[in-house]
């Protein structure tokens, strides 16, 4: 298969409230009706391993924070797998988290380098979006529509992994803040145009 025949794959990243499984989706709508085969997936995953963070993550499975480090590693090796299988055979790949996900908020709590060294089999992906809104109307968003609070849903956390976001943009490749303190349409248009500009698409 030629490198032609390759297709990108796009990640989204920001805090919990930050509207970025929105503007995921929206690509994803905005790529289909423009002839393009896509596939929208997500961290974690809704397979076994992912099932397994989300009881962590809700306080129902007690993890110490370099397991639960690992287990999202072994679900995004997983992952991986399937992305790679799909973008060589021509489906564009969007997904909603990825490995800066781990490096941001699991690097509170564990050390940077070994998490980059647990996910060295991970891709580098075209682009990262990282979706940018100040942590307290994130909270606000929170608090309207969860009857749960989950791990790293206070402002604390939640301003530090806006600081790891904004510090792992200068030093990981292809990653693009997007403000997304401004209305859907406006963030959307911002992010069609990104992907325009940096032709990953032919045609478009
Ligand atoms: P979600 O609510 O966007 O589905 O994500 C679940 C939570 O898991 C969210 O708080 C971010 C967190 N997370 C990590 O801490 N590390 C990771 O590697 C991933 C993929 C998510």
């Amino acid at each position: 298969m030629s490198n032609k025949d390759r297709k990108p794959f796009i990640v989204f990243e920001g805090l919990d409230g930050s509207g970025l499984t929105t503007h995921a989706f929206d690509l994803h709508r905005w790529l289909k009706e423009r002839g393009y085969e896509v596939y929208l997936t997500k961290e974690p995953t809704d397979g076994v391993l992912g099932g397994l963070i989300r009881s962590a993550l809700k306080g129902e499975l007690k993890v110490s924070a370099r397991t639960l480090a690992l287990l999202f590693a072994a679900d995004r090796t997983q992952h991986t797998e399937t992305i790679k299988r799909l973008i060589n055979s021509g489906v564009v790949v969007i997904s909603d988290r990825y490995k800066l996900s781990s490096y941001a908020y699991q690097s509170i709590e564990v050390d940077l380098d070994w998490l980059r060294k647990i996910n060295e089999g991970a891709l580098t992906p075209d682009v990262t979006f990282v979706i940018d809104v100040p942590p307290a109307v994130c909270m606000r968003r929170l608090q309207k529509e969860r009857f749960h609070t989950e791990l790293y849903e206070d402002m604390e956390t939640l301003e530090r992994v806006r600081e790891n976001y904004r510090r792992l943009a200068e030093e990981e490749e292809n990653v693009i803040i997007i403000d997304g303190n401004r209305p859907q349409d406006v963030v959307n248009r911002e992010i069609f145009q990104k992907i325009k500009e940096l032709e990953l698409l032919e045609g478009l």
